[in-house]
Parts: structure tokens; C-alpha cells; sequence
């Protein structure tokens, strides 16, 4: 085997993205652009309707962009859409399931677009839903769960094959504190595993303890980019990362 120099692809990069649903609105999404490294969390920041989901569902391949694109560790979403998705594990906003399924019935179907056999599939699930703490309800219906058991079990759902890179799409929000301690610790974990994670908040501070980068969109455009000493930097001054945040988006 000879050595082959692909250091440089391996981590996120969205490039130009712009998506445009009406033609009557602004861009969702203006010329976007972000790299986020393996081994790395980036912070994305924005008000409620900035961007973020409409940034992370086309990074995940659920939408397609009106330009730009994403490449996941050197494949094209767009053009290498299966390639680039199986790479990718994505945590939405409000993960919701068929209501009369069990866990590990979706597990074995998930596990199947990934190619894995139903056995392999059924194993690893068990084992990840204990690792997300839902080893005692995994014989219940999906209907059942409480929100915050459906975005432990998305997490579980989308560990499943193990992939190189993660979008959370505002985990921690609406989560109990024990809730944000688990997912704060899973994403660190992630991290020190050399995975590349996005996680979205509306709440800034929410991305302080956990982020080494932040980005903040605001009306579609990235407005500003802070590096981890800058943030604890802002974090010791009057107003915080709360007013920090009110001066870069100008209001
Ligand atoms: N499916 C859609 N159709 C039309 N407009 C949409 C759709 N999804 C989002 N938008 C609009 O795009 C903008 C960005 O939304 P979104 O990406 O959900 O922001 P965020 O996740 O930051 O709250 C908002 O103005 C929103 O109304
Ligand atoms: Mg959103």
C-alpha cells in the first residue's frame, strides 16, 4: 500500500452554499462558507431562522443546495450523494419516528442502507442505546419516548455505522441538565475519537463550553467566526458572549 497524501480532505467543507426556496425571499442561505476539521467541534450560532437547519440539511443530503455545495472528507454531496451521506451522522432538530416502531427494528432497517447485516445491525444498536442510556426501554414503541429519548435514540441511530463526521442540529436545546451533561460529554468523546462536529444553538452561550470554533450566521450570511482563545476572552468581559453576539449581528 503506498502512502497516500488525502490529509487535507479528511474533515467538512461547505463552499459557496447558498439555497433559495422562493424566489420572493431572501436567501435562506447566502454564500456559505466553513471548514470544520476532524477532531473539532464548530459552534453555529444564529438567530431562529438565520440558516442553520437549511445549512446542515444540505450537508446531511436531505435537500439539495441552489449553489455551492459540501464536501464530506473530499465527497461531493450533491454528485456523490451516497459516498457523502454515509459519512455523515445527523442528529436532527425534532427527530420523530414511526410512532409503532421498537429501536432496534429501525436500527436493523438504518443498518441495511449501510450495508450491514441484520445480526451486526441488531448487536451494535443494543450496544449504542445502552451507550445513550435507553438500555431499559429498548423494548418499548418509539411513541412511548419523551422528546428527549428520541434525540438520544436519533444519536444512537446515527453512531450506527460509525461515521467520520456529525451534524447536531440544536441537541442541547430543550434538554433537562442531566440531558446537556450527556450530550456535552458524547460530543467531547467525538471529538477525542478525531470526528469532525457541527452543533447548531440559537442560545450562544450554550456553544461556549463546548465549542473550539463558533460561527455566527445571521439572514443566511456567516457574520463572524471566533476562535477558542477569543471566546473565553469575550466570556471575561461585561457583557459576554450575550452581547457579543447583539454587536456582531447589529441589533
Ligand atoms: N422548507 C422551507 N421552505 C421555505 N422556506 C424555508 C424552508 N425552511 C426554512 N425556510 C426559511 O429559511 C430561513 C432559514 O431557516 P432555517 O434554516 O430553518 O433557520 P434556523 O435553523 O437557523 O432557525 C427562514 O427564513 C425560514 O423561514
Ligand atoms: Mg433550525
Amino acid at each position: 500500500m503506498g502512502i497516500v497524501n488525502c490529509g487535507d480532505q479528511l474533515l467538512i467543507e461547505i463552499k459557496k452554499l447558498t439555497k433559495i426556496y422562493s424566489r420572493n425571499a431572501r436567501p435562506a442561505v447566502s454564500a456559505v462558507d466553513m471548514q470544520i476539521k476532524d477532531g473539532e467541534i464548530m459552534g453555529f450560532a444564529g438567530l431562529n431562522g438565520a440558516g442553520k437547519s437549511t445549512t446542515i440539511r444540505i450537508s446531511t443530503g436531505i435537500i439539495y443546495p441552489t449553489s455551492g455545495t459540501v464536501l464530506i472528507d473530499g465527497h461531493d454531496i450533491v454528485r456523490e450523494k451516497t459516498e457523502a451521506s454515509a459519512k455523515v451522522g445527523w442528529v436532527p432538530e425534532l427527530p420523530n419516528f414511526e410512532p409503532n416502531a421498537k429501536p432496534l427494528t429501525l436500527m436493523r432497517y438504518y443498518g441495511g442502507f449501510y450495508g450491514m447485516k441484520a445480526e451486526e445491525s441488531i448487536r451494535k444498536g443494543r450496544e449504542l442505546l445502552e451507550q445513550v442510556s435507553l438500555g431499559e426501554s429498548m423494548n418499548e414503541k418509539l411513541r412511548n419516548y419523551s422528546q428527549g429519548m428520541k434525540k438520544r435514540f436519533s444519536l444512537a441511530a446515527a453512531m450506527l455505522n460509525d461515521p467520520q463526521n456529525y451534524f447536531f442540529d440544536e441537541t442541547l436545546n430543550g434538554l433537562d441538565p442531566e440531558g446537556i451533561r450527556f450530550m456535552r460529554k458524547l460530543m467531547v468523546d467525538l471529538k477525542a475519537k478525531g470526528k469532525a462536529v457541527l452543533l447548531s444553538s440559537h442560545i450562544l452561550n450554550e456553544l461556549e463550553n463546548v465549542a473550539d470554533r463558533i460561527a455566527i450566521i445571521h439572514k443566511g450570511k456567516i457574520v463572524d467566526l471566533i476562535e477558542r482563545p477569543k471566546i473565553e476572552e469575550i466570556n471575561k468581559s461585561d457583557g459576554k458572549l450575550e452581547e457579543y453576539f447583539f454587536k456582531v449581528i447589529g441589533g
